[in-house]
Formats: C-alpha cells, sequence, structure tokens
C-alpha cells in the first residue's frame, strides 16, 4: 500500500514536473541535485586541440532520497570522479558513461555513496568538441599564434565540461586556465585589462548563470578601452578599427538603464574573434564575442552590439528555461536591441532595421513548416541548432511591438522595466510569461489586448492579422528610385544614390526583382561596384542576388568571401542558393574543399549537410 502510495505520488510529481516544461536537451536530475557553483582548473593545450584538467562540481541535493547526478557530456573523456567527504578528504567515486547519443551526447552517471557537496572530476576535452574551435597560427590574422574560442548556446558547453547543460539551472563559476604565456586567455567572467601574460589565468564569475553563458577565448589578444567601462578585445589588426566602429557602446549602455534599468554585470566589454566565428554575436555575459564582419568602417552594422548588449537583460538576466522558450531571449532581445538603436540612432534608422528584419522573416516563412512559426516551438527532438529560425527573433519582436503599440509605451515600458527586475537571475518558462504578462499587463489594463489575442502570438504559427507592419520613409523612397529605373525613365547613374545608407542599398538589392536581365546586373555591377564592396551585408544580398539571377561575374570573389568568412547567417544561405543548379554545386564543392579547414564545427556542420 505504501508502495503504490509512493509510485502514484512519485508519478504526479513528474507529470507535474513535466508540465512545468523540463528541459528535454539535458540528461540532468535536476530536479533532485542542482550544481550551484563550478570550479575548472584547465590547461589548454594547443598542440592537441584538448582542454585538460579537472572540474569540481558545488551540489545542492534538493531531493535527499536521490542517490544519483546525472550529468551531460559529449565527446569528453571522462578519467577519474572524487568526493568531497564532510572530513575534507577526497573519496574516488564510480561513474559511468552512457552511449552517445547524436544529439544529447552521453549521459554521465555518478553515484557518490553519500550526498556529496562536492565532485571533482578529472577529464579531457577531445579535438572534436562541437562547442570549441581552435586556428592555428596560420589561420589567425597575426600568423604567430594559435586561437582557440568557446561557443556554447544551445547544447554546446558539455563537450568541453561535465555540466547540468540547461537553461533552467544557474550557477556561478571560477577558473584557472593556464597555457602557453604568449597568449592572453579571457572568460565571461569580469577580466582585468592589466593582468599579466604569463600563461596563468584566474577567473570569478559572482552572478549565477546559465551554462552556456560559461564562455572562454584564448590568442593574440590586445586590449582597447572606449570608455571607462567599456573596451574591446581582439587581435592587434583590427584593435583600434573595432574601438572606433563601436565607440556608441556606452551610449547604448546609458540608453538601456534609462529604459529598463541598471545594466547589472560590472563592465561590459567586446570580444572580436576571427572570422570563423560561426554567429554575428554571443551574449557572454560581461564580455559579448562579436565578428569581425561587422567591423564595416562606418559603423552601418552596430545594431548587433545593440543586440548583444540587450541580452544583459533578456537572457542573461532572465533567461529561457528550455530552448522551446528561446523566444523569451531572442524576442525580447530583438526588441529590446531596436528601442536601443531609436533611441541612440534615431527613429528612421530603428524603422528602417525593422523592416529589413520583417521582410526577412516574411520571406522565410514561406519556406518553414507552420509549426516552426509558433514562438513556443516544439523542437521535436531535433538539434536546437537544425530548429534555428527568425521566428523566435523577429516575430518575438513583432508581438512586443503589437502590445507596444496596444498600450502605448507609457504603460508597456514600465510592464518590460518590471518584468527584467521581477524576474531578475531566474529562468523562465513560456507559460510563466503568459501568466506574468496577463497579471501584470492584460488584466491591469483590461479590453486592450485579451489573454487569447496574447495566446494566439504565442501558440499558433505565422504571423497574425494584428502584426505591426513598420512604414519607412526612405526605403519608400529607395524603391521610387528602383521602380524608375526598372521603368527605364530614368538612368542608373541619375539615381540619387549618394546618401544612401547601407540599409537603403541592402533593401534595394533585396527588393529588385529576379526577372531582372543580365544586362542590369552589369551595369549595376559597373555603376556601384557591388561584386566589390566590401560591407560584409551588402555583399552578401549582391551575390545571392546574382546567384538567383544567373550573374556570374561574381564568382572570384564569391569564393573569395565564402573562404573568408565562417559566419553561418552570411555563409549558409549562399551554399543553400548554390545547391540549386548542378554548375553551382559544382562550384560550392570546390570552394568548400578550400574554406571547410577554416570553419568552425557547427558551420561545418551545417555545409556539408546542404552540399552532401
Ligand atoms: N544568442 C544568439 C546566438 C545564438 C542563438 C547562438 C541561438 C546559438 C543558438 C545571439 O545573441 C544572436 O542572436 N546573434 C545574431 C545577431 C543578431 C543581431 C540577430 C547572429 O549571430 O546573427
Ligand atoms: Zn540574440
Amino acid at each position: 500500500m505504501l508502495i503504490r502510495f509512493i509510485v502514484l505520488f512519485s508519478l504526479l510529481l513528474s507529470s507535474a514536473a513535466a508540465h512545468s516544461a523540463a528541459d528535454s536537451y539535458t540528461y540532468a536530475n535536476y530536479q533532485q541535485v542542482t550544481v550551484k557553483n563550478l570550479h575548472l582548473d584547465l590547461t589548454i593545450n594547443f598542440e592537441q586541440k584538448t582542454l585538460t584538467g579537472f572540474a569540481d562540481l558545488q551540489l545542492n541535493w534538493l531531493d535527499s532520497s536521490a542517490t544519483a547526478i546525472y550529468l551531460d557530456t559529449r565527446d569528453l573523456l571522462i578519467d577519474r570522479v572524487y568526493a568531497k567527504t564532510s572530513a575534507g578528504s577526497w573519496q574516488k567515486v564510480p561513474f559511468s558513461l552512457a552511449a552517445r547519443d547524436a544529439v544529447l551526447g552521453s549521459k554521465l552517471t555518478i553515484r557518490p555513496a553519500f550526498n556529496a557537496q562536492t565532485l571533482r572530476i578529472y577529464y579531457s576535452s577531445t579535438p572534436e568538441a562541437s562547442g570549441l574551435q581552435w586556428l592555428t597560427p596560420a589561420q589567425t590574422a597575426s600568423k604567430t599564434t594559435p586561437f582557440m574560442f568557446s561557443q556554447n548556446q544551445a547544447i554546446h558547453a558539455r563537450s568541453w565540461m561535465p555540466i547540468q547543460d540547461t537553461p533552467a539551472v544557474r550557477l556561478t563559476y571560477s577558473a584557472r586556465i593556464q597555457t602557453i604565456d604568449s597568449v592572453l586567455v579571457v572568460m565571461s567572467a569580469p577580466n582585468d585589462p592589466t593582468t599579466a601574460r604569463d600563461g596563468d589565468y584566474q577567473f570569478s564569475m559572482p552572478q549565477p548563470i546559465p551554462a552556456y553563458l560559461i564562455a572562454i577565448a584564448a590568442g593574440n589578444l590586445q586590449f582597447k578601452a572606449m570608455s571607462d567601462e567599456t573596451g574591446v578585445y581582439a587581435e592587434p589588426y583590427i584593435l583600434d578599427s573595432a574601438a572606433a566602429e563601436f565607440a556608441s557602446t556606452q551610449a547604448m549602455i546609458d540608453a538601456t538603464e534609462q529604459l529598463y534599468g541598471d545594466y547589472r554585470w560590472g563592465r561590459y566589454d567586446l570580444l572580436i574573434l576571427p572570422p570563423s566565428f560561426p554567429f554575428g554575436g554571443m551574449e557572454n555575459p560581461v564580455l559579448s564575442f562579436i565578428t569581425p564582419t561587422v567591423v564595416a568602417g562606418d559603423g552601418s552594422l552596430v545594431s548587433l552590439i545593440a543586440h548583444e548588449l540587450a541580452h544583459s537583460w533578456s537572457g542573461n538576466l532572465v533567461t529561457n528555461a528550455s530552448w522551446r522558450d528561446l523566444w523569451l531571449n531572442e524576442g525580447f532581445t530583438s526588441y529590446v536591441e531596436n528601442r536601443i538603436m531609436e533611441q541612440v540612432f534615431g527613429i528612421d534608422r530603428a524603422v528602417m532595421e525593422q523592416a529589413l528584419a520583417v521582410q526577412a522573416l516574411k520571406d522565410e516563412l514561406t519556406t518553414l513548416a507552420a509549426n516552426d512559426s509558433i514562438l513556443h516551438i516544439d523542437l521535436q527532438g531535433r538539434d536546437p541548432d537544425d530548429a534555428f529560425s527568425g521566428v523566435p527573433y523577429t516575430k518575438g519582436q513583432l508581438f512586443l511591438m503589437f502590445l507596444e503599440q496596444q498600450f502605448g509605451r507609457d504603460k508597456f515600458d514600465p510592464f518590460v522595466r518590471q518584468y527584467f527586475n521581477d524576474n531578475a537571475f531566474q529562468s523562465i518558462d513560456t507559460k510563466t510569461f503568459v501568466t506574468y504578462l496577463d497579471k501584470n499587463l492584460l488584466q491591469k489594463y483590461p479590453d486592450i489586448v485579451s489573454l487569447d489575442e496574447a495566446k494566439n502570438w504565442i501558440y499558433q504559427p505565422g504571423l497574425p492579422a494584428s502584426t505591426p507592419q513598420p512604414q519607412s520613409d526612405a526605403f519608400n523612397r529607395v524603391q521610387q528610385q528602383a521602380n524608375n529605373w526598372l521603368a527605364k525613365s530614368t538612368e542608373l547613374a541619375a539615381l540619387s544614390t549618394a546618401n544612401w545608407t547601407v540599409h537603403e542599398w541592402l533593401y534595394f538589392i533585396n527588393n529588385l526583382p529576379l526577372t531582372i536581365s543580365p544586362e542590369q546586373m552589369v551595369n549595376l555591377d559597373a555603376t556601384f561596384k557591388l561584386t566589390k564592396s566590401t560591407n560584409s551585408e551588402i555583399a552578401h544580398a549582391w551575390y545571392l542576388l546574382a546567384l538567383k539571377t544567373g550573374y556570374q561575374h561574381i564568382n572570384n570573389q564569391l569564393q573569395q568571401y565564402l573562404i573568408s568568412i565562417g559566419r553561418r547567417k552570411l555563409i549558409i544561405p549562399l551554399y543553400k542558393q548554390l545547391a540549386t543548379t548542378p554548375d553551382g554545386l559544382a562550384f560550392a564543392r570546390a570552394v568548400y574543399e578550400k574554406a571547410r579547414p577554416g570553419y568552425h564545427p557547427l558551420a561545418q556542420g551545417s555545409v556539408d549537410e546542404i552540399l552532401k
């Protein structure tokens, strides 16, 4: 009877846990025990492409009947495990490593004989680590020093540390990292720009963060201050230009604090990565990781900095509890990013950026399954990397713009500010958000937006009829110019393009009809030198148009582009387009053979899939 009761009770418990949207991308039994602090003691070995040493995990047992802790690992070599006794000595404990699952990796089971407070795991990463990229000196700009960096989001932390790799669990961490002394190591923890370059570095992150925000990079890095509290780490070749490009960072922080409350992380620095960095940016706390492809020379692509900075509120302070809830991170961040851009650079530019994003989303929606256009996405066991799209970003942003328009900024801004404050250092799921929204906005100001309407945005596919439609006067003028040329009433050279911003060029290129003739493409290129554009976004848009319209004169430049850049957003659409014709596919495969060794494992995975 008692046993039956216990079984029934635990069934109830587990269904309750399932209902509170447990993260299905972790093996961790984090309802029973959580890692509250991590200490890493690792040596970076560039020759072997490994991180080797130990991890101390401080545990918080929530369920005293639990006898095991399950951790996430992928391609790690686990050497031995110790548990610290109450007397303070280390006792060896058994562990087992399960077979590797293609998405989740290998479950590490540790059964300490007692509810140990601290475990020490001796381990090594392997060169296959999906979350690390290793560059030889020859693959770096300075050619003298190797480079290594991590990219944990979504589930790659487990490829270089045994951890509860779920955004539902937050932990503080510290680290001692040793390496060759020509290399500076930085982490997503307070960094001291004046630290001695002796190959032995210490870090301590006092604020609890999820594992996907633990980050490391090592290379020939120099530091340049942009203001008292902001600066840039980069290889020397790009240090000055990056610091100049991102000089508005402090103004962005000031603007965000005014809108949404204090920046809670101390300093805010940027790390400029090698061009193989697979993303535009990654919001590692205190130290955003940034692609060099946004160092355009004219500040035209700095919305990326606004975006990564915005994550210091949406994502890093208030965190999605699982990857199904990614829109809570990225939708809020895209919205906040645009508010920052408006504040710092004016409404015209902010609206242009909205319009470009909405257009990109609408294009993408035509290629996505209906289910994948739901904000609270059903990942269906796929690798979160494979279900990545613009939906959590731009549909999420549009939902928040919709609320802003309906309630007005005088009500909506304080709501968002309070949301960040009330949920600071928490991980929340979509359901918790809906409850919070209902109580603190929808019901507080009744009869403006109904709960059903809000739920529609979150749980239904596609874009609702109430979707905001950003209208840019500048883009309307560009469209007019383009129409004049296409209708042959104006020569290209006579179009008033002299004052066009990068955004206007992007709009122009993206909206040219695919029926444009080869002569018109030649004419465009001769007049505006688009194939030779040094702006990574303009070049991307132009190459894509050229591929779609069969304009071949880009091939040399395109090859150069695909070899020198590894940012997925810029290269994947080009490979996909190339793969649609036999000639294009042959060209893509030849280029990729040269490009692949320089790509990050994530980019290699995506392109392998396209060209296979
Ligand atoms: N956190 C993301 C990058 C990310 C998302 C990595 C999901 C892995 C899984 C980062 O903040 C981001 O959104 N980067 C964008 C930039 C942006 C301006 C839309 C990018 O890399 O393009
Ligand atoms: Zn983001």
